[in-house]
């Protein structure tokens, strides 16, 4: 599937890491990160908190504008490996000078400029905020998404424990980031189930939903998916890996799919879970029948959910 030209939509910039990137940081640093990796060197985890808490340890050697410049051109070469030739990646102020806008928009900018040497893939920025860190976090992230909205920056999202609050808990900033012309999506059905997806959609009116597979769940909500062509990022190796589904064959994306719903393939946070884009379309044809058709197919769908302009949404068609 590696020839397919691909359009990846879900991708945390730190959580594509490779685990020796950020190994050789620490070294460099004097950094203990006793914990964070197994014996043969890949990301130790064993549940979803577990998970979050590696990640941010991780952050932690991630700490000036160049690292983020070195870290972007390694996850783009990783991408440009699996075919991607335009690729949205959560960025996030908090792990990108604390949430000053100053410094923000100086990690914005080497990542852009990382980005911009690389002619064979197309990246844009979606800001962030992480759920656990809560509302007030969050509002301090939508203010450095709304200052640097535009160009690269074209869209504004939360991740994070999913479990913590209501997706409604984050209105405003949500609101912020509209009013200031980004595009909006949001973690949600990973595992706060339907009722969390319904959240997102009523409450955050995003254009598209990270994860969101438990939408299966409510089948009113699936349809209410489709009806309003609501954009799934589907992860399924995340899924597979963090335990959401048992297997690969328990995985309800093609039950959205074969039911109308606009779903996407990402890889989420790829060195974690073991996984690459190609990686992801193999197991689904593998899994499910997915042919070279199906795969063009939903690689539209994603060029058509891009956050960009329309001048480049065009060049991806
Ligand atoms: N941040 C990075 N990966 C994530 C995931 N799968 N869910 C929520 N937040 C995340
Ligand atoms: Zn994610």
């Amino acid at each position: 599937m590696s020839t397919i030209p691909k359009v990846e939509l879900h991708l945390h910039i730190e959580g594509a890491a490779p685990p020796a990137f950020i190994r050789g940081l620490a070294q460099e640093k004097g950094v203990n990160l006793d914990g964070v990796f197994n014996d043969d060197g890949s990301y130790k985890f064993e549940s979803f908190n577990q998970f979050l808490s590696v990640y941010e340890a991780a952050c932690t050697v991630l700490t000036g504008p160049e690292e983020f410049a070195r870290l972007t051109t390694a996850v783009l070469e990783q991408s440009i490996a699996q075919g991607v030739i335009y690729t949205e990646a959560f960025l996030s102020p908090d792990f990108c000078g604390g949430g000053d806008v100053g410094a923000w928009r100086e990690y914005m900018n080497a990542m852009q400029e990382a980005a911009a040497k690389l002619p064979e893939i197309e990246m844009r920025g979606i800001v962030t905020c992480i759920r656990h860190f809560g509302p007030d976090q969050a509002k301090v992230a939508a203010k450095c998404a709304a200052e640097t909205a535009g160009g690269f920056i074209t869209g504004f999202g939360m991740g994070g424990d999913e479990m913590v609050g209501t997706q409604g808990d984050y209105a405003y900033s949500f609101d912020m980031a509209r009013e200031a012309g980004l595009r909006l999506t949001t973690h949600a059905g990973e595992w706060g189930g339907a009722d969390s997806v319904w959240q997102a959609v009523r409450d955050l009116k995003v254009d598209r939903v990270g994860h969101g597979v438990q939408a299966i769940d409510d089948l009113a909500l699936v349809d209410h998916l489709a009806e309003h062509g609501i954009v799934l990022e589907v992860c399924p190796g995340s899924n597979v890996a963090l335990g959401v589904y048992p297997d690969w064959r328990s995985h309800p994306i093609e039950k959205l799919r074969e039911r109308g719903v606009p779903v996407t393939v990402s890889t989420d946070d790829p060195p974690f879970f073991h996984t690459t884009l190609s990686a992801e379309y193999d197991r689904l044809a593998d899994t499910f029948g997915w042919d070279d058709e199906v795969v063009r197919e939903v690689n539209v769908t994603a060029a058509k959910a891009a956050f960009c302009d329309t001048v480049t949404r065009e060049k991806l068609l």
